[in-house]
């Protein structure tokens, strides 16, 4: 066989294989639409090989044994299957919208009259039962093509078996070749020409093929993967994209080991072994063909089309030896052979094997010791009943003796060079002190080492292994994110601090459904945080920065807790007065910026601190501070934070005495007649390395040796909150260690800190309705009753709030949406690409974290009022 005739590089070529759940709903058929016309506009040319509808395949094998036990003619139960199958169909074509096709409408009747002729024979070859599980294929193809023909595209619906020839097989048995056949797949020219019309998109069949005789034959279940390789081996196609149910191979079955960690790019032996070693996301045989001709191989997910999914190539991944799946095959069955004779005896294994062969099992793994054997039968690859395993014990038996154990699960660990990462592995293997591990095999490509146990252990052991050689690694181009961060907020809560919302569920449902749009705060969550501050070591003032949510019962919950205000307007101030008129002044700090004279004047006449971001004050009207304390704010010479935007230090930012002006605010102090009592900084807003206060700390003591009546630091606000699954915010532990050391190398000076949102952002959510939905190209929008006119933060400096459908909080989030609001600007959105449950009209969306600069920031732009506030 000679190399490709053409480079995949260079190819028009792309296949697209869509399995039996990509092909069995309608919103799956719109993706697959969207794709087709993704790939011709990308100028290639699409050539869609696909399965039975879910189902269909097993719904077919039941008529063929129904119709065999009907007597004559075909029984009722076959009847109803039949009807069943017929029915699977009509239904999809109404919901697609098409008319099953008079070939179609042939197909049904053709199925009925073998099933008839079976019953009416009382027996089915192996040759007509590889036709009646190929009418599944054929059926579902007719759907889809007609589909794909009323969605405007050219379509053509080809017969796979004029296409894919199978291969003569010297020892195949009839049944085999039949039922299991393997194809030839070298380039087709001819079939390259033949198939050259531009603009046609191609539509056939997976896991059929035809013989020499012209005999439909089967390519195994699981075989429509491999079809498409073959597809794609003979066009010499640019790539072959496999559609499945999952977005990508993992690192773990997802559905036990949630924290499996999508594998973005694997080698194509790589992925063999993780597929022949249990994973069931590819057909271990389809690899070959691409291998071959290096046509790069994508496994993407039909109902989340926009998730990366896994490339399979032959550079893959990394080089460096790394775990990168642990897999899991059940059901397997030992036979251990004991002989003292074995010892350097000629031609046991010889003898021994012999017997497997007679018996036609075919051996998985294999280990031997001096007086041992031990091998294992795969259950994929054997039929192992009762009867036969007696059958193989008895003539095994002559030679040696013979323990059967199972049933048994076969853990591998798969990766590239695993043999250089074997003492990495050492915390892993522990796990088997506990384990009655029957069989150890290395594999000698190097790529898994595999441990056999008894079956009940399997899954923990998978578990256990998973965390201690993957999920720990950090993510790479190889390790992606985890099943979890993908779907399912279910999930998500548990790693997470479990946020409080998930336990006010219900109450949120009926206060999203009676207010359409409504920012809800928690009090418990915002009492805890403000208990959590004022625990903190070292500080003796949290002044609440009443920017981020000025709500009056937060703000009485604050002032409960012990907690000072910061203001930055006279308004503000105000608020504050009027909401707490008992409030001592001292616990208002007012921090303007670039403010008129008269607020200047009137705060220091309302006994509470003043503080000074500019020599302006101090320049051009130094009487209104004579004799007044005051604070100077510092720009310590950087900024830090979430976005360039609240970022409040450095040259960039407006604020703050710049440090190279020093000397100038010393004079100007002097002069002036004020007393510096408290020096401030304030970096930014969104910050989570606690050096940054460390730092201003350092700076703003340090000046302390210029300005001798400073008695106060304060350190500024800015701790960030978690905004993603698996952020961390700042460590309060961190947090309060680092101010307990500053505090206790200064303890002459009084220290506070000046948060905003911190103490509200996580305590509060804004709920909303969805009001509509739409699918326009290749984004679905889902649209809520409010937008930016309530949040703008998504807009204003792209911020992330995760987002879940709390009406469908349990359903699993398959579904792509960018999340929309009414307001008439295009920026308006408050969230991309979110993974959502199948959504509806009338759900309440719950956007979390808004408790800070939410309504704070909100306008009635469009004339539409902002969210209401509600506490709970
Ligand atoms: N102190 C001063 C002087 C401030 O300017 C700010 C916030 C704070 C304290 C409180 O910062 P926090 O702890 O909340 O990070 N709208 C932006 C945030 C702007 C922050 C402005 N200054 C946002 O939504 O992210």
């Amino acid at each position: 066989m000679t190399m490709a005739d053409s480079t995949p590089a260079a190819s028009p070529w792309v296949v697209l294989k869509f399995g039996g759940t990509s092909v069995s709903s309608v919103a799956n058929w719109k993706n697959i639409a969207a794709v087709v016309r993704d790939r011709l506009a990308e100028g290639l040319r699409p050539v869609i090989v696909h399965s039975a509808l879910s189902g269909i395949t097993d719904r077919l094998e039941q008529l063929l044994a129904v119709s065999l036990d009907s007597h004559n003619t075909l029984g009722n139960e076959a009847q109803a299957v039949m009807n069943q199958i017929e029915q699977r169909h009509r239904d999809l074509a109404r919901d697609l919208g098409v008319t099953p096709s008079q070939d179609l409408e042939e197909q049904f009747k053709r199925l009925r009259q073998i099933a008839a002729g079976i019953a009416l024979v009382g027996e089915v070859s192996e040759r007509l039962r590889a036709r009646v599980m190929a009418q599944g294929e054929l059926m579902a193809t007719r759907l889809g093509a007609a589909f794909l023909a009323s969605q405007g595209l050219d379509v053509q619906w080809v017969d796979a078996r004029t296409v894919l020839k199978a291969e003569q097989r010297r020892n195949a048995n009839l049944r085999s070749s039949y039922l299991s056949a393997t194809c030839n797949y070298e380039p087709d020219l001819e079939l390259q020409r033949r198939w050259s019309t531009q603009g046609t998109v191609f539509i056939s069949q997976g896991f059929i093929a035809s013989d020499e005789q012209g005999d439909t034959v089967l390519l195994g279940r699981g075989g429509s993967d491999t079809s498409g390789s073959y597809f794609a081996a003979k066009l010499g196609a640019r790539r072959l994209e496999i559609w499945t149910d999952v977005p990508g191979m993992f690192s773990a079955n997802p559905r036990s080991v949630p924290t499996a960690r999508l594998l973005r790019a694997l080698e194509y032996d790589e992925a063999q072994e993780i597929a022949s070693s249990g994973a069931k996301v590819l057909h271990p045989r389809c690899i070959m063909p691409v291998k071959q001709y290096g046509i790069p191989l994508y496994v993407y997910a039909t109902q989340t089309p926009k998730l990366e999914g896994t490339v399979i190539t032959t550079h893959g991944g990394n080089v460096a030896a790394q775990v990168k799946a642990v897999t899991i095959k059940k059901n397997i069955t030992l036979v251990s052979m004991e002989t003292v004779g074995m010892w350097h005896s000629v031609g046991f294994l010889a003898d021994a094997f012999q017997v497997f062969k007679d018996h036609g099992l075919s051996i998985d793994l294999v280990s031997t010791s001096e007086t041992s054997v031990t091998v294992s039968l795969d259950p994929a690859a054997n039929t192992l009943d009762k009867s036969t395993l007696d059958a193989l014990m008895v003539d095994l038996g002559k030679l040696c003796r013979v323990e059967v154990i199972g049933p048994c699960a076969a853990v591998s660990l798969v990766g590239r060079n695993i043999r250089a990462i074997l003492h990495r592995l050492g915390d892993a293997l522990e796990l088997f002190e506990e384990q009655k591990i029957y069989l150890v095999t290395q594999a000698a490509n190097d790529l898994n080492i595999t441990f056999v146990i008894d079956e009940g252990q399997g899954d923990r052991l998978v578990s256990r292994l998973h965390d201690i050689a993957i999920q720990k690694m950090t993510a790479d181009r190889v390790l992606g994110p985890t099943w979890e961060e993908l779907y399912g907020p279910k999930d998500k809560a548990a790693i997470d601090l479990k946020q409080w919302w998930h336990d006010r569920r219900n109450d949120l449902i009926s206060l999203g459904r009676e207010h359409s749009a409504a920012f809800v705060y928690d009090r418990a969550t915002l009492t805890a945080k403000a208990k959590a501050l004022r625990a903190l070591p070292g500080i003796e003032g949290v002044f609440y920065a009443l920017k981020a949510n000025w709500h009056p019962d937060i703000l009485k919950l604050f002032a409960e807790q012990g907690l000072g205000f910061e203001c930055v307007s006279r308004a503000e101030v105000e608020h504050v007065m009027k909401t707490l008129p008992k409030l001592d002044r001292q616990k208002i700090l007012f921090t303007p910026n670039f403010a008129p004279r008269a607020e200047y004047e009137w705060g220091v006449q309302q006994g509470i601190w003043v503080t000074l971001d500019n020599l302006h004050p101090l320049k051009a009207w130094p009487e209104v501070f004579k004799g007044r304390d005051v604070f100077i704010r510092i720009d310590t010479g950087y900024g830090r934070g979430h976005h360039d935007k609240v970022r409040t230090a450095g040259v960039h930012s407006k604020f703050g005495v710049p440090l190279f002006e020093m000397d100038e605010l010393e004079r100007l102090v002097k002069a002036s007649g004020a007393r510096v009592v408290g020096l401030h900084a304030h970096t930014g807003s969104g910050v989570f390395t606690v050096d940054n206060w460390k730092s201003v700390g350092d700076t703003l003591t340090a000046l302390t040796q210029r300005f001798k009546d400073v008695r106060i630091v304060d350190l500024g606000g800015g701790l960030g909150v978690p905004e993603r699954l698996g952020q961390q915010g700042v460590q309060l532990s961190e947090f309060g260690e680092t101010l307990a050391a500053l505090k206790a190398a200064h303890p002459q000076l009084t220290l506070w800190i000046e948060p905003g949102r911190y103490l509200v952002a996580e305590a509060g959510v804004l709920l909303a309705q969805v009001t509509q939905l739409k699918g326009k190209g290749e984004v679905n929008y889902v649209g809520v009753a409010t937008g930016m006119n309530s949040l703008i933060r998504p807009a204003l400096y792209g911020a992330h709030h995760e987002i879940v459908n709390l009406t469908r909080l349990d359903d699993l989030a398959t579904e792509v949406f960018n999340v929309v609001g009414p307001i008439c600007e295009s920026g308006d959105q408050l969230g991309n690409d979110r993974l959502l449950p199948p959504t509806q009209e009338g759900d309440v969306l719950l956007i979390a974290t808004a408790g800070a600069y939410g309504r704070a920031m909100s306008s009635t732009y469009n004339l539409r009022e902002p969210a209401i506030e509600v506490l709970i």
